[in-house]
């Protein structure tokens, strides 16, 4: 019998809910949370509400010693609507405002797994000077090495200001284990100055699994032997202190669909909260 079909953008709200409605596209079509019209579930400004507008200008103070342009990196961001919208809200632009040279502080490099997200990101950034979205595995050393490298040696730098990890944590662990998600942490954690992280709760977990079972389709590979589960937020803030040289600036509190936005330092002595 034919596959139950599944609309991808009812499969994004179902990561947290549970809850497919079988319509149009292949199930299993997003094993890597790649899901087309994500923002459409998730809005960036929901997440944008929690993050202070200045926070970059806050950590990177103009006239401080740290070297322009400010360099990000957004890990998975699919087809780009919360890179740009982080982008707009970090420079204080508002919508359809065109970035002028003085607000060249700040590159972006983007990357995702799924070329037709990264392709639709490129084709509708309206900051293409600024922002690049590049197809990369980041947990294919091969091919993320030379291509981080290549961008941060255009600017002479060996680490990105700031690196966005948003609601990504999950995917790569389901997919990769345990091990896979302490090697990513890690990777990211080595090539940051500051991360920002968005995990995705357990029960997120749980719903992912649950979906897929019921589509007929095997457990994520890894999903039964996860040790890593429970609190992920607490998960993730130990592993990245206690393993990986970071430590916790601020969490800067929790969406509406219960994720943490945590920003995490590098090998820094830490600031008052409040001061962001
Ligand atoms: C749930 S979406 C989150 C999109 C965006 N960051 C946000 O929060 O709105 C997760 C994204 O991570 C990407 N992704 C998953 N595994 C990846 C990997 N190994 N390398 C790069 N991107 C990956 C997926 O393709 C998907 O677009």
């Amino acid at each position: 019998m034919a596959a139950p079909i599944l609309p991808v953008a009812e499969a994004a709200t179902d990561e947290e809910a549970g809850t497919p409605k079988p319509r149009f596209l292949e199930p299993g079509a997003a094993p890597y949370g790649n899901f087309p019209s994500y923002s459409r579930f998730h809005p960036p400004e929901q997440r944008l509400r929690l993050l202070p507008a200045a926070l970059l200008r806050r950590l990177f103070p103009p006239g401080g010693p740290d070297p322009r342009p400010l360099l990000a990196l957004d890990v998975g961001c699919n087809s780009g609507e919360l890179s740009i919208a982080l982008y707009r809200h970090f420079l204080s632009l508002e919508e359809g405002e065109i970035c002028p040279l003085s607000t060249k502080d700040l590159r972006f490099l983007c990357c995702d797994i799924d070329p037709v997200l990264v392709d639709r990101a490129e084709k509708d950034c309206p900051f293409p000077a600024t922002m690049s979205f590049v197809t990369l595995d980041i947990m294919d050393p091969q091919t993320r090495e030379p291509l981080l490298s290549s961008f941060l040696n255009q600017f002479g730098r060996s680490a990105f200001d700031i690196v966005f990890c948003m609601s990504i944590t999950m995917w790569i662990h389901l997919n990769h284990g345990d091990n896979g998600l302490l090697a990513f942490l890690a990777h990211l954690a080595s090539r940051s100055r500051y991360l920002l992280v968005e995990p995705q709760p357990w029960k997120c977990y749980r719903a992912a699994a649950r979906r897929l079972r019921k589509l007929g389709r095997h457990d994520f590979d890894h999903f039964r032997s996860l040790a890593i589960r429970g609190d992920m937020a607490n998960c993730v803030i130990q592993i990245l202190t206690n393993d990986c040289g970071m430590e916790l600036v601020c969490s800067f509190g929790s969406t509406s669909w219960d994720r943490s936005l945590l920003l995490f330092r590098a090998n820094q002595p830490s600031e008052p909260m409040s001061s962001l």
